[in-house]
């Protein structure tokens, strides 16, 4: 993955890597314990994930304590790393830190760039548009070649957006709409065309699903995604078990991916082990794919080169870290990215929302005596236990998941910093905080429902035809 690994592990052997790996882990632990100075303690963080990277990079395998090289095969769970280093990759996330992922370190161990205020400002001014407050608040957070698609885009270079979704079930949450809320505000910024994946295969090789199920899931929520209001002459939705046989094109775009992509490469990058079915082993390449626009001749007209920015969660960097590095080797642009931070469970910031568990997540069926319940009974608090300690010493927003949630549907800006200022100073209490989540929330899945509700058959239909798009290539 020569983009997102330094060069330094040099010619040392998997053994010196793990040796010196061990003892780094022993200074980052004493330093915490003996609670060094915190920029003595990042440093030793820095260079301990580092090590961690070359020794993947070398062993093919995750770095496990008391676990020497090659006596241990790679499982696809990693488990959260015995320093506490938040776990993050396309099937897990979780922390121990209540304020949720550090996304700085995260940066420096995916390689990939912050979105600094100086890109921010960039945007504005390419666009011509306020950037979205996504951009504004740091939810999407880090990129990769974003300034390159700047500077084409400048030159009157077009690109496209490619995104996704797994369909693992029928019920959409919150969470789920991060991507799409974004990638619909860049279409409609950029006029570009959009393409976007439903992995039902991805889901039936992994979940315990019939082929059946995730092609309606598919079908379903393509419904909640158009939804968000996508442009049908400007996006291809596609589920790949459909597009999969009906695109000779794609189909060569996914098979030249598999032929630049060994099994060790995979496994060192996703955890693959022996007993992982051969399904998964070559689903990569098929996330890979729709990054490449002559996946899709009907809308690029046979061009190869039309550069694709993906905006996703950044759990989903591992695929296109993969893409990138395959990319050049035969013949095609590298995809951009824009990565976005998780959306946390209403139980707090240590992990994401799951489709899995009703309680941890407010989802897009729920009615607005529902969304009252659980915002009341479950979003974690960061206010104090009574009344009167809450107006004496304040409220944390920073762990405050009612806080979390305004930071991201809250529009005006300086509504949300009187909120947060209020909460901290104890003058806005808890309950109250919570009624202007539910305020701001209720509204949102209301219209998102009335809105859904017009999406017919037909419609859907139209949207999942391979066909061309309002674009001139
Ligand atoms: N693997 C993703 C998921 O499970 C779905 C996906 C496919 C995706 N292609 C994508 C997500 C591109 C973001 C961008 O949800």
């Amino acid at each position: 993955m020569t983009d997102c690994l330094g060069d330094g592990a040099g010619d040392m052997t998997p053994m010196d890597l793990y040796e010196k790996l061990t003892s780094q882990g022993d200074t980052v632990r004493t330093l915490k314990t003996e609670k060094a100075a915190k920029a003595d303690i990042d440093a030793a963080v820095q260079l301990l994930l580092k090590l961690k990277v070359d020794y993947k990079q070398v062993t093919g395998q995750d770095y496990k304590t008391g676990c020497p090289p090659s006596e241990c095969s790679v499982s696809q769970d990693n488990g959260p790393a015995a320093d506490g280093e938040d776990m993050v990759d396309p099937w897990n996330v979780s922390t121990t830190n209540a304020k949720g992922v550090d996304y700085d370190k995260l940066i420096v161990r995916f390689g990939s760039s912050k979105i600094d205020q100086e890109l921010v400002d960039r945007i504005e001014k390419v666009s011509g548009q306020k950037a979205h407050r996504f951009l504004r608040r740091g939810i999407f957070f880090s990129h990769r070649d974003m300034h390159q698609v700047l500077d084409a885009y400048e030159k009157n270079k077009s690109f496209y957006l490619y995104t996704g979704r797994g369909p693992s079930s029928e019920a959409l949450h919150m969470g789920h709409l991060i991507p799409f809320i974004f990638t619909k505000w860049l279409q409609d910024t950029f006029d570009i065309p959009l393409v976007i994946q439903l992995t039902d295969d991805e889901k039936y090789l992994w979940k315990d699903l019939s082929l059946e199920d995730c092609h309606r899931y598919a079908v379903e929520n393509a419904k909640d995604i158009i939804a968000c209001g996508f442009d049908i002459n400007k996006t291809f939705i596609f589920s790949d078990l459909d597009y999969m046989g009906a695109s000779p094109d794609f189909y060569r775009n996914v098979v030249k991916v598999q032929k630049h992509v060994t099994f060790n490469q995979v496994k060192g990058i996703f955890g693959f082990g022996d007993s992982d079915c051969i399904g998964k082993i070559a689903f990569p390449a098929i996330q890979a794919a729709p990054s490449f626009s002559s996946s899709f001749p009907q809308i690029f007209k046979g061009r190869k080169d039309v550069q694709c920015l993906i905006p996703c969660a950044i759990d989903q960097d591992p695929y296109f870290r993969m893409t990138r590095d395959v990319a050049p080797r035969i013949g095609y642009p590298k995809p951009a990215l824009l990565h976005s931070t998780f959306f946390p469970a209403l139980q707090g910031a240590q992990t994401k929302m799951s489709a899995s568990d009703a309680n941890s997540s407010i989802f897009l069926t729920d009615t607005p005596k529902q969304i009252k319940n659980k915002v009341n009974k479950h979003a974690f608090s960061g206010g104090k236990d009574t009344v009167e300690e809450h107006r004496k010493y304040g409220g944390n927003p920073n762990v405050d998941v009612s806080f979390m949630y305004l930071t991201f549907f809250l529009e005006d800006d300086e509504q949300l910093e009187k909120i947060r200022q209020d909460y901290a100073s104890g003058a806005l209490l808890t309950g109250e905080l919570k009624k202007r989540l539910i305020e701001t929330l209720q509204p949102m899945i209301t219209s998102h429902q009335e809105r859904r509700k017009q999406v017919t058959e037909e419609t859907v239909k139209q949207f999942m035809t391979p066909r061309p798009l309002n674009f001139s290539f």
